[in-house]
């Protein structure tokens, strides 16, 4: 029996339709964005498979040269966006784009539709597999450094949580570019200023995107010169899962050559991943790479260890008891960032917030823990399905949500939201391939 708002879920995927792939929202972000465009692929394959595939290869169609998948496509200019094509000035596939990446949850939703699918899923799939596969390199070759032996970032934004507490170290040791001219931010005139990033962060998130600009996007001196690196467990546990499902398909597709090298590259992710945690929190946590430093405290991507499969007894255990502690303090989900913690801000973006594609992250993660008898796993990953769906039933399709009092944050008509919904929290998604993941 379909649940009333999955009409209503439907109807906001259709009107941020632009003809093959989906803008997030109105106003607020009017282009086609990375891992949002992923996990609305899991809505619209609720509805309609071959818009699905659509939207995964429209994003497919901003590769660049490189191998890299850009964070944003502009398909067109927007004067009421900013920072836009005429601030980044990169190109890719044909189109401007943004000089950076987002999140590789791309492999993991094109496995979720084929395993779905069957036979011809798995042949639109076999399409996809060889821009996927260019792009983990990427991953490994442009946002690897000596010294590092996990994956990096050059930019919060790159990470898809952008103003999270976790990019403190990261932040505080570079400094403003001191040519960085005057610029107007549309974002706060959109929303309300105190849930969005502060003017400071904005100043230094500025002053990474002038660097790559001048450098032309030479993503290796980004890596190696440029104002900020941090590693980050999101994309790091991300990117792990989506070896690990690559790998899948490499196997499905009888591609023995680059299923030998996932293999080789998920070998040395798991030896690596103990450089992100953090023994004086016991989590997994944010580090910068130049001093060391950790993130001071547990976040959302913290909880992923289970999603990508890392992690031994005592690890697994700490971060289902900073679930459980995190769970006592707030009404709602897995909030952005610890309650418990220093920057703790209900309603700033991601310092607080529950944001839905996280929590659906997480949520698949611990089912798979839960299935190898983890009973305590299981409870938790069906909690924050309930709550999520509880917060669309009680708010609406909001970016994000207040974790104590479950109001709707920045954008209402959210696409992932919309989608997730269809896919994970509404009552009969149950069926669905990403609620099978989750
Ligand atoms: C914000 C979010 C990012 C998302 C984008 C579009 O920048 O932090 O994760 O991809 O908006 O929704």
């Amino acid at each position: 029996m379909p649940h009333e708002l999955d009409a209503v879920a439907a109807a906001i995927l259709r009107k941020n339709d632009r003809d093959g792939f989906t803008i997030p929202a109105a106003r607020h972000y009017p282009f086609q964005w990375n891992w949002d465009s992923a996990f609305t692929a899991l809505g619209w394959a609720t509805l309609d498979a071959e818009r699905a595939w659509r939207e995964l290869e429209s994003l497919a169609d901003g590769q660049a040269d490189d191998g890299m998948l850009p964070h944003i496509i502009f398909r067109h200019d927007d004067a009421d966006y900013f920072p836009g094509p005429r601030v980044w000035r990169a190109q890719a596939g044909g189109h401007p784009v943004s000089g950076i990446s987002q999140p590789p949850v791309l492999a993991s939703v094109v496995r979720a539709l084929a395993e779905a699918q069957g036979a011809p899923g798995l042949a639109r799939a076999a399409e996809l597999f060889p821009k996927i596969l260019d792009w983990h390199r990427w991953w490994r070759r442009a946002r690897m450094v000596d010294g590092c032996p996990v994956v990096c970032t050059v930019h919060p934004w790159e990470t898809g949580r952008d103003n999270s507490p976790d990019w403190h170290p990261g932040l505080a040791a570079m400094t403003v570019d001191p040519q960085l001219q005057p610029y107007r931010r549309k974002d706060t005139e959109h929303s309300a200023p105190a849930e969005r990033p502060s003017g400071a962060e904005y100043d230094k998130y500025l002053s990474i995107v002038k660097f790559g600009r001048e450098h032309g996007w030479r993503q290796e001196v980004l890596a190696r010169d440029g104002p900020f690196l941090m590693a980050d467990p999101g994309v790091f546990f991300i990117l792990l899962r989506a070896e690990r499902d690559l790998l899948w398909l490499a196997r499905r597709l009888g591609r023995g050559g680059p299923a030998a090298e996932i293999e080789t590259r998920i070998t040395a992710a798991e030896r690596g991943a103990d450089y992100l945690w953090n023994a004086d929190a016991r989590a997994y946590c944010a580090r910068d790479v130049r001093s060391g430093r950790f993130a001071p405290g547990f976040s959302s991507a913290s909880a992923l260890c289970f999603y990508a499969g890392v992690g031994g007894a005592q690890q697994r255990r700490a971060t289902l008891q900073h679930l459980r502690r995190i769970a006592q303090k707030v009404r709602f989900g897995q909030p952005s960032w610890d309650p418990d913690a220093a920057h703790f801000d209900r309603r700033r973006y991601w310092c607080g917030p529950v944001w839905c594609q996280m929590n659906y992250l997480i949520a698949a993660g611990l089912r798979e823990r839960g299935e190898q008898g983890d009973a305590g796993a299981t409870a938790m990953a069906e909690k924050l399905r309930g709550d999520l769906r509880r917060l669309v039933e009680r708010t609406g399709f909001y970016e994000c949500f207040d974790p104590l009092s479950g109001d709707g944050c920045l954008s209402a008509d959210f696409s992932w939201t919309a989608a997730l919904w269809l896919a994970w929290a509404s009552p009969s998604a149950r069926k669905t391939p990403a609620a099978a993941a989750a």
